[in-house]
């Protein structure tokens, strides 16, 4: 049992769709508890910096609203690195949670915020739930995160939505996707788009691949082709793209498909290539019916482990059931990567779409 009266809860990182409905479910779930909750503004920013930025939740703010059917965060989220020191932070945000009088935190992020935030808590010995979010599903030891569902879904529309144009005018259309350095997102909206080809960080390719796959289309008959790309896909000879850095300076994704293009066009002449950088809308849509109930079931079971005692752990979806690391666990396994071997990799083979070199 718990002596929890009041919990914060923020979200953290890059938004995606269904932020809002776990921030609903943790309310209503905590609400049931008689326990009082926080919406800490724009991620960590609402507890270090100062005057603190909060609202008291209730479950007015989600019941009767469009909120928790919409994209993007009420409460506001931050993904930009911070220059100050971590030791800094830490301090300002543990004094931040006790002078709202918070009991314990519940955090919504992906990888990079369970392991900034985990330490925060960690070093300023605040109670901690996380709930694993991201349209890349990179975190780790859960099947989905949330978001993850309805990125595929907009990248499918996209593939859809480009399928009739590349038909019209003969075209092998290019669509770049987001993802960081993972290729679950490009994967998994290939397959659902009925892509003919998906580069992923993970696999080598060649330029080579890419052309043969493309001229046996042609030869088949068929009068165009889709190609999606992952956004930390590397060049041949495994070189980043990108050379465009954020205020902090860390790299910013994006540019292998006008890459890729330019070198199809330059040694193919069998289709012209164009190409579609999805970027941002990739983080919102209308959240799928699978990201609205992965939210729901998370956010409720974030608060059944605090009331009943557990804490520094992250929940999570594996292998279809509901479960929870310790955070510990969850930082030290790092980012999940798309595997190689996955049966996705390998039903894409199956199909005949080019996802790279065996390896
Ligand atoms: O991690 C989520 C994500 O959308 C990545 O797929 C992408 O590389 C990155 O965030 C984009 O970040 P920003 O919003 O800073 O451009």
């Amino acid at each position: 049992m718990t002596d929890i009266k009041r919990i914060g809860v923020l979200t953290s990182g890059g938004d995606c769709a269904g932020l809002n409905a776990v921030v609903m479910s943790v309310v209503n779930a905590a609400t049931k508890f008689g326990w009082e909750v926080y919406g800490i503004h724009d991620g960590t920013d609402g507890l270090t910096n100062r005057p603190l930025s909060y609202e008291i939740l209730t479950e007015s703010n989600f019941s009767n609203t469009p909120w928790p059917r919409l994209a993007g965060s009420y409460l506001g989220s931050l993904n930009t690195g911070v220059k100050e020191s971590q030791e800094v932070l830490a301090k300002r945000f543990g004094e931040g949670v006790r002078e709202l009088g918070l009991d314990a935190v519940v955090v919504v992020g992906g990888d990079g915020s369970m392991n900034i935030v985990s330490n925060y808590c960690k070093m300023a010995c605040v109670k901690m739930v996380g709930i694993p979010k991201t349209i890349d599903n990179d975190t780790p030891l859960t099947d989905y995160s949330v978001g993850f569902n309805t990125a595929c879904q907009v990248c499918s529309n996209a593939l859809d939505d480009l399928m009739t144009t590349a038909r019209s005018h003969h075209r092998a259309l290019i669509l770049e996707v987001m993802g960081r350095d993972a290729g679950h997102l490009a994967m998994h909206s290939a397959l659902a788009g009925f892509a003919d080809v998906c580069l992923v960080p993970e696999i080598p390719y060649t330029i080579d691949g890419i052309i043969n796959k493309l001229e046996s289309i042609k030869q088949s008959g068929r009068t165009s082709a889709l190609i999606v790309v992952s956004e930390g896909v590397k060049t041949e000879k495994g070189e980043a793209v990108t050379t465009s850095v954020n205020m902090v300076g860390e790299k910013i994704n994006g540019g292998i498909g006008e890459y890729l293009s330019n070198l199809i066009n330059a040694n193919y002449k069998g289709f012209q290539t164009r190409v579609t950088k999805l970027g941002h809308v990739q983080r919102s849509g209308t959240p799928t019916a699978f990201d609205r109930g992965l939210a729901v079931v998370l956010g409720s079971e974030a608060v059944r482990l605090l009331s009943e005692g557990y804490t520094d752990r992250m929940v999570a979806l594996t292998h279809g059931e509901v479960t929870s690391y310790p955070l510990e666990e969850v930082v030290k396994a790092g980012t999940a990567g798309l595997d190689a071997n996955s049966s996705y990799i390998k039903a894409a083979r199956a199909i005949g779409m080019y996802v790279g070199e065996e390896i």
